[in-house]
C-alpha cells in the first residue's frame, strides 16, 4: 500500500510549543508537512511550518483550521473537545481521539478513570469548593489540586497540616492523599491503530522543590526490575484500556514500600522522553508518529544511558533571552543542546534542554550537574 503521507499530506497539531517543534523535527523526515495552530505569534513552531495564529480552545478556530488538515493530533491538552469531535464526524482522524483528551482534561475524571479500571493511585476525595477542603481535616497530609486547566504545577497546592488548609483552591478539584514517595517515574506507551503497543524503558525524574517542575531527568530509573515491570503493566493497561491511538505518558509513584501508584496521564510526547531523541533506537515523537499514521511501531531500546537537564529561566530575570555557558557545555562528550526557540525568559519558563548521554553512569551525572550550574539563561 503506498503510503499517503509521503505526499501532499498536512499533519495539523494544535498547540506551537517545543513539543510540537520536536515532532516536526521528526516528521520532516518522513516529507509530512505541519500546519501548526497556536494564540501566540512568537511560538517555538512559528519558523517551521505553516503557522497560524489563533485560540485552542474557540470551536469555530479549532473547526476551520483542522479542515484544512489531513489528521488532526495535539501537543497540548488544553483545546476544544467539542471542535475535534465535530471534525471527527465531518469524517477527519483526530488523534488522539477527543474522548481521550476529554478525560484527561480533568483530573477529576482521570482519577475516576483509575478507580473504575483498577489502576493503582492514591485515596482521594472529589471537592467543589475551598471549605469542602476545610472541611477535611483528617485526610491530611494531602494534596489539593485543581480539576481542570492546572499544569506544571500551578493548579498543585501541598497541605501537610492544619494550617496549610487556607492555601485550598476555591474551585471544583480534589484531594489526594500525600504520597511520601521513594521515586517519581515515568513511562511511555505508543499504540496504533492496529492495536499494537510498545512502550519505551521507565525514566526517573526530580523535581525543583519551589517550581514544581522536572528539574533533572535519568534514564533508566534505577528501579527493581519488579517495579518496572509493575510500570509497564499499568502504562499497557492503561492505553489499552482507554483505546487510544497515539501516544502517552503515564508519571508514576514509587512508595518507599516499592508500591506503584499513577499520578497522572498525558496522552503527548512528553517532558519525560525528550532524551530519546538521541538515547533511545526510536524517539518518542517519531513513535508519536508512527503511533498516528498505523505504521508499525518503533524499537524503543535504550541506546545509551541518558540525562536531561531542563533550561529554565533563571529567577530575577525577565527579557530578551540571553545564553550563558553555552561553549562550555558544548566541549563535552555526548551533550546535545536543544533550544526552543523562546526570544523572552522569565523565571522557571522552560527555554530548552540538554540531553546528555554517557555509558558511564558516574560520569553522566557529573555531566548533568556541570550542565546546570554552567547554563544559565538571563537577559
Ligand atoms: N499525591 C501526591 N503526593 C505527593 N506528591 C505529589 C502528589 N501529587 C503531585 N505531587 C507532586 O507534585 C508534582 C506535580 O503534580 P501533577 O503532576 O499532578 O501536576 P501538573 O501541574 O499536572 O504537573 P506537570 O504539568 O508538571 O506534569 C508531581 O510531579 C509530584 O512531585
Ligand atoms: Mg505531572
Amino acid at each position: 500500500m503506498a503510503l499517503k503521507f509521503y505526499q501532499d499530506y498536512k499533519l495539523g497539531i494544535l498547540g506551537g510549543g517545543q513539543l510540537g517543534r520536536m515532532l516536526i523535527q521528526s516528521g520532516t523526515d518522513w516529507n509530512i508537512d505541519f500546519s501548526v495552530l497556536d494564540p501566540d505569534p512568537l511560538a517555538p513552531c512559528r519558523t517551521l511550518c505553516e503557522f497560524k495564529t489563533g485560540k485552542l480552545t474557540d470551536f469555530d478556530t479549532v473547526v476551520d483550521f483542522g479542515q484544512s488538515c489531513d489528521l488532526i493530533t495535539i501537543e497540548i491538552e488544553n483545546v476544544n473537545v467539542e471542535a475535534l469531535k465535530e471534525l471527527v464526524h465531518q469524517g477527519k482522524k483526530v488523534f488522539p481521539q477527543p474522548e481521550v483528551i476529554e478525560l484527561v482534561q480533568d483530573k477529576r475524571e482521570q482519577k475516576k478513570f483509575y478507580k473504575t479500571n483498577n489502576i493503582p493511585t492514591s485515596e482521594f476525595i472529589l471537592v467543589e469548593n475551598k471549605s469542602e477542603v476545610k472541611a477535611q481535616k483528617s485526610f491530611l497530609p494531602a494534596v489539593n489540586k485543581l480539576g481542570r486547566e492546572g499544569y506544571d504545577g500551578r493548579g498543585v497546592q501541598m497541605l501537610r497540616t492544619a494550617n496549610d488548609l487556607d492555601k485550598a483552591f476555591d474551585a471544583p478539584g480534589l484531594l489526594e492523599k500525600l504520597i511520601d514517595f521513594e521515586k517519581e517515574i515515568s513511562v511511555i506507551v505508543a499504540r496504533n491503530e492496529n492495536g499494537e503497543t510498545q512502550f519505551f524503558p521507565a525514566v526517573e525524574m526530580v523535581f525543583h522543590p519551589e517550581a514544581n517542575l522536572v528539574e533533572y531527568l535519568f534514564s533508566p530509573a534505577s528501579i527493581s526490575k519488579a517495579v518496572v515491570a509493575e510500570a509497564e503493566r499499568i502504562a499497557k493497561k492503561i492505553i489499552t484500556d482507554l483505546k487510544m491511538v497515539g501516544l502517552l505518558a503515564v508519571e508514576m509513584f514509587v512508595t518507599k514500600d516499592q508500591t506503584v501508584l499513577v499520578n497522572e496521564i498525558a496522552p503527548r510526547p512528553h517532558n519525560s522522553g525528550h532524551q530519546t531523541i538521541e538515547a533511545n533506537t526510536t524517539s518518542q515523537y517519531q513513535q508519536h508518529l508512527r503511533s498516528i499514521l498505523n505504521l508499525p511501531l518503533g524499537d524503543t531500546s535504550l541506546v545509551h544511558p541518558s540525562a536531561i537537564v531542563n533550561l529554565l529561566g533563571e529567577e530575577g530575570f525577565s527579557g530578551q533571552a540571553k545564553y550563558n555557558g553555552l561553549e562550555e557545555v558544548l566541549k563535552l562528550h555526548g551533550v546535545h543542546v536543544h533550544l526552543y526557540g523562546k526570544k523572552l525568559t522569565k523565571p522557571f519558563r522552560k527555554m530548552g534542554h540538554v540531553t546528555i548521554v554517557d555509558d558511564d553512569i558516574h560520569s553522566l551525572k557529573k555531566k548533568a550537574t556541570f550542565v546546570k550550574q554552567t547554563l544559565k539563561i538571563t537577559t
